[in-house]
C-alpha cells in the first residue's frame, strides 16, 4: 500500500503496547489497505528500555520522557498506553492536545477523571481524542453507542465491564478455586490492572461505567458519583448458594438516566442462569442497552489482554488515518449535561442476603425480626449446617421491595453478637 505512512509515538510497551507492535506487525498490509496507509510506529517511550518485550522494536526510536513523543515533528499522532489517571499518562495527554495532535487512549482511569478536560482541549485545537480500548477491551461498544446507536434515545445499560472480576467469578464457580489463586492467574494473562485492587474493589468497572454513562445519555463522565462495590467479599459458598437458587454470581454495572437523576452502581449481582450475563466467561465483556428504537443490544467479547486491546486501539488509528472522528463523548464537552446523582436507596428489587451467625437459639428469629422491623419480606431462606468462618451460612431471597430496606435490616443487625462474620447483600437481577 502507498501512501504517506500515519506516524505513531507509543508511550508504554507492556501487555497492551507490545500488542499494539505485534498487531501493526502481523498485519501490516491489512491495516494499511483499511486504513489507506500504512500506520507506523516511529518513535516508543517505556520505562525499562532494556527489557525484552518479545516484539521486534529496530527501526523505533526510543524516548526515555514520554512526553517529548508529542513534540517531535515526526510523530502524527501519540498512542498513550502507559495507565494512571494522573502522572505521565495525563501529562503526555494534554501535551498531544496542545500540539493538536490526535489521541488515542486506552486508558479509561485517565479518560473518567479527566474526560471532560481532555475533550475540551481536543475540541480546542480541532484534533480527535479516541479511547475504544478503554471499555470491554476489543469489544467496540463505543463505537456501537456513539454511532451504532446513535439515533436512539437510551436511558439503561448494563453489564460486564471487568475481565478480571469475571475471570475470578467463573473460575470459582466452575473450579471452586481459591480467590487469590484465581486472581494470581488473572494478572499473568495481562487482564489485571497495575493495581489488581482497582479490578476486584469495582473501581476500575466504575471507570468504564461512567464513561459508558456519558456516551450513553449524553451527560458529563461522572464517576464521582458511581458506587462500587465489588468482589472482595464474594465467598465461594455464596457461588454454591446462587448455584442452587438458580443463579450465577457476576459483577455488573449498571446506569439509568431519568427524571431521578443518573444512577451509576457496579456492585456483584445475583443473575439468573437464564439470562444471557449468566453465560459470560471469563475475561470476557458483555453490556447490554436499551434504545428506544432499537430495542435491546448486546455488545460482547473479550474484554482484556493484548490481543483483543491492540485490536481496538488500531481500530482507533485507521478511524484517524481515514478521518472518522467526531467529538469524543458523542456530543460537544459543552453540550455535556450535569447530571445530579439518583439516590440508589430508591430503587426497588430482590435481594440476596448472606449472613454467617453462630449455631444458637433465637439466631434466626432475631434475622427475621430484623428483616420485619425493616419491612424486608424474605421469599426464601436457607440455613447450611455448614461451618463457614467458625459459624453458620444463612442465605436469604427477599421477595421485591426499596433496597433502602435491605440495607436498614443490615444496619439492625450490625454489631449483633450472633454474628460471626460481616454481612453482605447482592442484587438479584431481574
Ligand atoms: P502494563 O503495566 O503492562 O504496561 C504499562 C507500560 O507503561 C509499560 O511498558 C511501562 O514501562 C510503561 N510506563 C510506565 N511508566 C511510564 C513512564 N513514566 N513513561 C513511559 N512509559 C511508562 O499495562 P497495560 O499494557 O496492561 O495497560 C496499559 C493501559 O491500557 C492502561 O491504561 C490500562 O488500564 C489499559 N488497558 C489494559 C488492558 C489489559 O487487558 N491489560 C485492557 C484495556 C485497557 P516498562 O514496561 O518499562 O515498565
Ligand atoms: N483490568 C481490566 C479488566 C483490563 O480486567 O477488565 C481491561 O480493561
Amino acid at each position: 500500500m502507498s501512501g504517506e505512512p500515519l506516524r505513531i509515538g507509543l508511550a508504554g510497551l507492556g501487555t497492551v503496547g507490545a500488542g499494539v507492535v505485534r498487531l501493526l506487525a502481523d498485519n501490516a498490509e491489512l491495516v494499511a489497505q483499511r486504513a489507506g496507509r500504512p500506520i507506523r510506529v516511529v518513535a516508543a517511550s517505556a520505562r525499562d528500555r532494556t527489557r525484552d518485550r518479545g516484539v521486534d522494536l529496530s527501526g523505533i526510536d526510543w524516548e526515555d520522557d514520554a512526553t517529548a513523543l508529542a513534540a517531535r515533528d515526526d510523530v502524527d499522532v501519540v498512542v498513550e498506553l502507559v495507565g494512571g489517571s494522573d502522572g505521565p499518562a495525563l501529562t503526555l495527554a494534554r501535551a498531544t492536545l496542545a500540539a493538536g495532535k490526535p489521541l488515542v487512549t486506552a486508558n479509561k482511569a485517565m479518560m473518567a477523571h479527566h474526560g471532560l478536560e481532555l475533550a475540551r482541549a481536543a475540541e480546542a485545537r480541532g484534533t480527535p481524542l479516541m479511547f475504544e480500548a478503554a471499555v470491554a477491551g476489543g469489544v467496540p461498544v463505543i463505537k456501537g453507542l456513539r454511532e451504532g446507536a446513535a439515533a436512539n434515545r437510551l436511558h439503561h445499560l448494563f453489564g460486564i465491564l471487568n475481565g478480571t472480576c469475571n475471570f475470578i467469578l467463573s473460575r470459582m464457580e466452575a473450579d471452586g478455586r481459591d480467590f487469590a489463586d484465581v486472581l494470581a492467574e488473572a494478572q499473568a494473562l495481562g487482564y489485571a490492572e497495575a493495581d489488581p485492587g482497582f479490578d476486584i474493589d469495582g473501581v476500575d468497572a466504575g471507570h468504564k461505567l461512567a464513561l459508558l454513562a456519558s456516551l450513553a445519555f449524553g451527560t458529563r463522565p461522572a464517576f464521582g458519583q458511581v458506587e462500587a462495590t465489588g468482589i472482595r467479599h464474594v465467598i465461594a459458598a455464596d457461588i454454591a448458594e446462587a448455584a442452587a437458587l438458580g443463579y450465577r454470581v457476576r459483577l455488573l454495572g449498571v446506569a439509568e438516566s431519568g427524571a431521578q437523576g443518573l444512577f451509576q452502581r457496579v456492585h456483584p449481582h445475583l443473575v439468573p442462569v437464564g439470562h444471557p450475563l449468566a453465560h459470560v466467561t471469563g475475561s470476557t465483556n458483555a453490556v447490554a442497552v436499551d434504545g428506544d428504537f432499537v430495542g435491546r443490544l448486546l455488545f460482547q467479547g473479550a474484554g482484556a489482554g493484548a490481543g483483543p486491546t491492540a485490536s481496538a486501539v488500531v481500530a482507533d488509528l485507521i478511524d484517524v488515518a481515514r478521518g472518522r472522528t467526531g467529538p469524543a463523548f458523542a456530543l460537544p464537552a459543552d453540550a455535556l449535561a450535569a447530571a445530579e446523582a439518583a439516590d440508589g436507596g430508591e430503587r426497588r428489587g430482590r435481594a440476596y442476603v448472606r449472613l454467617i451467625v453462630q449455631d444458637r437459639v433465637g439466631v434466626l428469629a432475631e434475622i427475621a425480626a430484623a428483616m420485619r422491623d425493616a419491612g424486608v419480606s424474605i421469599e426464601t431462606l436457607v440455613q447450611r449446617g455448614v461451618a463457614a468462618d467458625g459459624g453458620v451460612l444463612v442465605a436469604i431471597v427477599t421477595h421485591e421491595g426499596p433496597e433502602r430496606c435491605v440495607a436498614a435490616a443490615l444496619e439492625r443487625l450490625h454489631g449483633s453478637q450472633s454474628l460471626v462474620a460481616t454481612p453482605m447483600w447482592m442484587p438479584i437481577l431481574a
